[in-house]
C-alpha cells in the first residue's frame, strides 16, 4: 500500500497574496528530501497555486500518520521563518496553532490523503487551488463521477458503470454521510449544492470499493472563527481503468464555475483552470484558479508532473471566465458578487453591525401599526 498525501498551507505571499517567493519553495524542497533520505517518505513534489505551497508527498505510513504531519507542520514553519525574513506578505498567514499537536488536521493547512492498492499503472492527478475555497470541488467532482453527460464511462464503461459513492462532510457540524450515484443523486444533490456547509470528502467506485478521489475540507474560518484567509483547497484523483479517464477528470474545468474567494475570500467569481506559468493571481487578487499536476506512480515514486491545463483546449475556458469576472466586478460591493450575508460573519460585518445598532429605529410601517393597535398589543 502507498499513502499520496498533499497537504498546503499559505505561508507567505509575493507580492502580497499573489504567488510564492522561489527560496520558500526551495526549502521546500530541501527538507523533503532530507525526510526521503532518512525514510520517512517514499518521494515528493512541491509547487505552488498563488501564494499557496503544497507538499505532494507519497510514503508508506498511512492517512494521518503523526510523522509526515509533522514533516508538514515543520515544513511551513521554516518556511515561515525565511518568509518572515523576506518579509513576505502574510508570512505564516495560515498557521493557526502555536505548536504541533500530532495531526495538522484543524491547525490551518489544509490536507487531501488517500492509501492505495497501487495499480499496474497508476495515473493519478493532484489538483491546486488558489483565491477560492473547501467546497469548489463539489460540482467538479459531481460531473466526473455522477454525470454521464460529462463522464461517457458511466455509460460505456463497465468497471464505472456500477456507480460511485460519495463522501461528503458537514463542515459546520462535523458530521458526514455516504450517498451513492446514480441512485441517490437528487438526495445528494440537496446538500452538494451549498458548498460552503457540505464538501465532498471522498469519492469511491462501488464495484470495486477503491478509493477515486480525496479532497481538504479545512475551513479556516471555522478553526479561527474569523476571516483568515480562505482554505484553498488540494484534491488528488486516481484515473483510467475502474476511474474516469485523464480527460474524464479534467472536463469539469471546462466551465468557469462560479466559487467563492477571491479579494478578501468575500467574492463569487469564476474558477479559472491554468498552467503553473499563470499560477498567480493578481487581477482582483483573482480571479480563482486551479493548477491539475498529473503524475505516474511507480512503486510510489511520482513520476511527472505534467502540468494538465497547459493545453490551448482550456483557452476557451480562460476566456469565458475573464468574461465572467469583467460581469461579476460590475457589481462592486452587491451581491451576488459579493459573498451573501451569512457568509461575510467572519469579516468586518459583525463590527459594523454592532457599532451601528443603537442607530437602527423601528420603521414607519411599525410605529403606526403600534399606534393604531390597543395599548399592550404591540410590543
Ligand atoms: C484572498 C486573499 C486576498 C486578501 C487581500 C487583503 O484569499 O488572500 O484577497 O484577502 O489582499 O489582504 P490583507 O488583509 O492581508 O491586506
Ligand atoms: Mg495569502
Ligand atoms: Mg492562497
Amino acid at each position: 500500500m502507498v499513502t499520496v498525501s498533499s497537504i498546503k498551507a499559505d505561508i507567505g505571499g509575493m507580492v502580497g497574496h499573489s504567488s510564492s517567493h522561489p527560496d520558500i519553495l526551495d526549502l521546500g524542497r530541501e527538507e523533503m528530501e532530507r525526510a526521503k533520505q532518512r525514510g520517512l517518505l517514499i518521494d515528493a513534489h512541491v509547487s505552488h497555486c498563488g501564494d499557496d505551497m503544497f507538499l505532494i508527498m507519497t510514503h508508506d505510513r498511512g492517512e494521518d500518520n503523526t510523522d509526515v504531519h509533522r514533516l508538514a507542520w515543520d515544513t511551513f514553519v521554516k518556511g515561515t521563518e525565511l518568509a518572515k525574513k523576506l518579509k513576505l506578505y502574510g508570512a505564516g498567514q495560515d498557521l493557526l496553532a502555536d505548536a504541533f499537536s500530532g495531526n495538522i488536521k484543524g491547525m490551518g493547512p489544509g490536507s487531501a490523503e488517500m492509501e492505495i492498492d497501487e495499480r499496474p499503472s497508476e495515473p493519478i492527478i493532484v489538483f491546486m487551488g488558489d483565491k477560492t475555497s473547501a467546497g469548489a470541488f463539489n460540482l467538479p467532482l459531481y460531473k466526473m463521477f455522477a454525470d454521464a453527460f460529462n463522464t461517457p464511462g458511466l455509460v460505456i464503461g463497465e468497471p464505472l458503470h456500477g456507480g460511485f459513492a460519495f463522501e461528503i462532510q458537514d463542515v459546520k457540524e462535523h458530521t458526514q454521510i455516504t450517498l451513492n450515484a446514480p441512485d441517490e443523486i437528487y438526495d445528494m444533490l440537496v446538500f452538494i449544492g451549498s458548498p460552503q456547509r457540505y464538501a465532498i470528502k471522498r469519492v469511491f467506485n462501488r464495484l470495486s470499493g477503491e478509493i477515486a478521489a480525496v479532497s481538504s475540507t479545512d475551513k479556516l474560518s471555522l478553526i479561527a472563527g474569523r476571516y483568515v484567509g480562505k482554505d484553498d483547497p488540494t484534491m488528488v484523483v486516481r484515473c483510467q481503468g475502474n476511474f474516469p479517464a485523464v480527460g474524464e477528470v479534467l472536463e469539469p474545468f471546462t466551465t468557469a464555475w462560479t466559487v467563492e474567494g477571491w479579494m478578501r475570500g468575500s467574492h463569487h467569481g469564476p474558477l479559472m483552470p491554468v498552467a503553473l506559468g499563470d499560477a498567480h493571481p493578481s487581477r482582483f487578487d483573482g480571479p480563482p484558479r486551479l493548477v491539475a499536476l498529473g503524475f505516474q506512480l511507480a512503486n510510489g515514486k511520482l513520476i511527472g508532473p505534467n502540468d494538465m491545463f497547459d493545453d490551448p483546449g482550456f483557452d476557451n475556458v480562460r476566456a469565458e471566465a475573464n468574461n465572467i469576472a469583467d460581469y461579476l466586478r460590475k457589481h462592486g460591493p452587491f451581491e451576488p458578487h459579493r459573498l451573501p450575508l451569512e457568509e461575510m460573519e467572519y469579516t468586518t460585518m459583525p463590527a459594523v453591525a454592532a457599532k451601528l445598532s443603537h442607530r437602527w429605529t423601528a420603521t414607519e410601517a411599525t410605529r403606526e401599526h403600534a399606534m393604531a393597535a390597543p395599548a399592550g398589543e404591540v410590543e
